[in-house]
């Protein structure tokens, strides 16, 4: 079973590959998925800046492609600064998400803070909504 840490070394590992030459903010995200495997992602900007994608949304992704369906955890990391996801992604993490799931933000010095999806995105639109 992989740990928190692991999720970390993954997403610093990861975000080394994150292709940003327009903004030059890498960031790397990694799940841990309710059956404990990981899935890494990073960000990948375009020259049309809209068609860029975020790191958590390529870590989806590859869960999604594995087969697998639920965050147990997901650690974002960026630079100096911790990173929290942003709109667009808490969104995307909370299709996959349950009321246990936790959001990991770091930065590449090793702090990292925990929160709850639902501290960040609380009464988020779901499928129960329509
Ligand atoms: N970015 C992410 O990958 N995840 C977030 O949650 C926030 C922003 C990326 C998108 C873009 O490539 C760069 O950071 C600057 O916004």
């Amino acid at each position: 079973m992989h740990k928190s840490s692991d999720l970390y070394s993954i997403a610093v590992q990861c975000r080394e590959n994150a292709y940003a030459p327009y903004s030059k903010f890498k960031v790397g995200a990694c799940i841990l998925s309710a059956k404990g495997n990981v899935f890494a992602g990073c960000n990948v900007e375009n020259a049309s800046f809209p068609c860029g994608t975020c790191a958590e949304a390529g870590a989806i992704s590859a869960m999604i492609a594995a087969g697998e369906k639920i965050i147990r955890e997901i650690l974002i990391v960026a630079d100096t600064a911790r990173i929290l996801p942003c709109g667009n992604c808490l969104q995307k993490i909370a299709e996959f998400a349950d009321e246990n799931t936790l959001i990991y933000s770091a930065d590449i010095n090793g702090n990292i803070k925990t929160f709850k999806l639902s501290e960040l995105l609380p009464q988020n639109f779901s499928a129960k909504d329509f």
